[in-house]
């Protein structure tokens, strides 16, 4: 057994049922589960549904990072129902099983704990009523872990294939039943491929009505970027999240500290029945961006609104609960502290065609480059020195690992597109001569030059950035050197999506105006009064036309001070399709009416082509 796979065991959650399974049988669990249908294996109770699909899964089901041969399985047993297997007692077992191949009898104590209850049993197949399975086995429940269940079938199914899956419980909890797709070989010809992209989706400022039209696309999967909870959900009294929206944390604080607190961010947003759809519809991809803990975190785990100390325990908690909720293919070690205990940065390849490769920019990078107060210092500011020192690192401050690997990734990747999965705003934003966002690439502008001259001299070619972050849609041409040589031939293209329902900058400026607050702001409030005063003067009438004019000159001097910005709107919320053929990408943005209301349609708000072996993006429609 090689290292990798020994660590992943480690992490107690994924993996587990497939030793469990291999052990049962003796033998591979494709084997077991093939002879399932025809032949119970000995000692096994078969779990039938009894009650109507869904109830006793509270969050529903979830896949995620699907490979050419498995995907990762999540789901969450009301732990009223059933009380899961504590992780403690049961890895030191499952390691040795794992460990000893020449074991062919499984250990009584899981058989004991199958027929318990405490194990859920979880069914493949190619078709939606189930009524022929391709795999079948059990994993452990784990109360420990908030009373998931987390389970990897990588090397276990077809290549491009769609499968659905459900779960069922001793007592005959059944969920509902999801689906994903299997990636093609990974140097397999791929003529093809869909996805959509999303990022920051505060629950208390709309309802997920992105995520429900996403559900309704034909996708390969979906790649979330990141702010897929917020730590903060604000105080009614002043805030002014949707009545029916609102957030009450156990600590009854404002802000998510404690692992109990996380756990109720991710427990609430996966009760929204759009987030379910978005997930029992698709494999998901995910990072995370600074909201799974805290606003503008950087290392070492220092959440800068709350304290200028680090939270390693905060952190370590964060970290936890979300290794708990993403069906994500990492590993979780909280023996090796905040920092080292969970790896996000990872790539995928879908065939010859594409290569995601998705980053941390907010486990290792550094502070602000220069101080952590608000207006001129994290936003508005001068600048100084330090942004263009490569030492200021976002991908590494204390070790160039990440930069390293994601180099090497992007520089050797054999796949036509490459594909850069990116939390913040790759290209400068400028507003009346000062950096409007040092918690972006701006702030780091010394590896950001680093980064981009490595993949010019290495001639890397069509290189296309997936960003959120900022809730804006935006089209951005990078370079090299914007200052110095903006004329210079592009190296890749960037392609930022809105928000799903955070604040916009356009709500934002409503926010300075009606005197509003909201828990997800792009900005800093007093940072918008700042720039709105100084464009606008000051602001004497209140009204509609006054936001409306405020965006629109904010957008149009954003345009002309920052001409690498293509397309820009802060307006609205929505998601992003990115369709990979050998000869272009197609990018399509869209945008809904409102979050405000469940009711909402969609519309197209552009649509553009980057076409293979260039860096020009041609606006096709909006
Ligand atoms: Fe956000």
């Amino acid at each position: 057994m090689d290292k990798t796979r020994r660590i992943f065991l480690k992490s107690l959650l994924a993996g587990s049922a497939l030793l469990v399974a291999e052990s049962l049988s003796g033998n591979s669990l494709v084997n077991m589960v093939k002879a399932a249908d025809n032949e119970k294996p000995s000692n096994l109770p078969i779990f039938t549904p009894v009650y109507s699909p869904g109830a006793g899964f509270p969050q529903s089901v979830a896949s995620g990072d699907p490979t050419p041969s498995g995907v990762i399985l999540w789901t969450r047993v009301d732990p009223s129902i059933i009380q899961g297997v504590s992780g403690n007692e049961y890895n030191p077992g499952l390691m040795e099983w794992i460990q000893d191949s020449s074991k062919s009898k499984v250990n009584s104590s899981v058989v004991e704990a199958i027929n318990n209850g405490q194990f859920i049993m979880f069914e493949i197949s190619t078709e939606p009523d189930f009524s022929s399975t391709v795999l079948r086995g059990y994993a452990p429940i784990y109360s420990d872990f908030d009373n998931v269940v987390k389970i990897d079938l990588d090397g276990y199914l077809s290549p491009r294939t769609t499968y659905y899956y459900r779960f069922v419980t001793k007592p005959g909890y059944v969920s509902k039943a999801g689906k994903f797709k299997t990636l093609p070989e990974s140097d397999a010809y791929l003529s093809s491929a869909r996805f959509a992209y999303i990022s920051c989706g505060d629950y208390t400022n709309g309802y997920f009505n992105v995520l429900r039209f996403i559900a309704e696309e034909e996708l390969d999967f979906v790649v979330h970027l990141g702010d897929y909870v917020y730590e903060s959900v604000g105080d009614p009294t002043y805030q002014n999240p949707l009545p029916d929206r609102q957030i009450t944390l156990p600590s009854n604080t404002s802000k998510a500290f404690t692992i109990d607190d996380y756990r109720t961010l991710y427990h609430t947003y996966r009760s929204d029945p759009d987030m379910q759809k978005m997930h029992e519809n698709h494999a998901i991809i995910a990072i995370w961006d600074d909201h799974e803990f805290a606003n503008d975190t950087y290392y070492p785990a220092v959440a800068p609104d709350d304290s200028l100390e680090s939270s390693p325990a905060r952190r370590l908690t964060a970290n936890q609960v979300w290794f708990e909720y993403m069906p994500a293919r990492v590993t979780f070690d909280p023996t090796l502290g905040f920092k080292d205990s969970l790896k996000i940065y990872r790539s995928m390849k879908l065939g010859n065609l594409a290569e995601l490769i998705l980053t941390d920019e907010r486990l290792y990078r550094s502070s602000h480059p220069c101080g952590e107060g608000e207006i001129g210092e994290r936003y508005l500011a001068d600048g100084c020195d330090k942004i263009h020192d490569p030492n200021q690192s976002m991908l590494g401050v204390t070790t160039s690992d990440q930069r390293n690997w994601f180099l090497n990734r992007v520089k050797t990747s054999t796949a036509v597109w490459k594909i850069w999965g990116n939390e913040v705003q790759f290209v400068p934003l400028k507003l009346l001569g000062k950096y409007v966002n040092l918690d972006a690439w701006d702030g780091f502008a010394g590896e950001r030059k680093l980064i981009s001259q490595e993949l010019k001299d290495a001639g890397v070619q069509n290189f296309i950035v997936i960003t959120g972050d900022f809730h804006t849609f935006e089209a951005n041409v990078m370079k090299v050197d914007y200052e110095n040589d903006p004329d210079s031939s592009a190296i890749g293209i960037e392609l930022m999506v809105g928000s799903v329902t955070s604040s916009n900058l356009k709500e934002l400026i409503e926010q300075a105006v009606y005197g509003r607050i909201t828990n997800s702001n792009p900005l800093p409030l007093p940072v918008m009064k700042e720039i709105i005063e100084r464009f606008m003067g000051p602001i004497t009438v209140i009204s509609d036309a006054i936001v409306s004019e405020a965006i629109n000159k904010l957008t149009s001097l954003l345009r002309i001070e920052n001409p690498w910005i293509k397309l820009f709107d802060s307006t609205t919320h929505g998601y992003c399709i990115l369709e990979l053929t050998m000869n272009k990408a197609t990018w399509t943005a869209y945008s809904v009416d409102t979050v405000k209301s469940r009711n909402a349609s969609k519309r197209l708000l552009w649509q553009c082509e980057v076409p293979q072996g260039r860096t020009t993006l041609n606006v096709i429609a909006g």
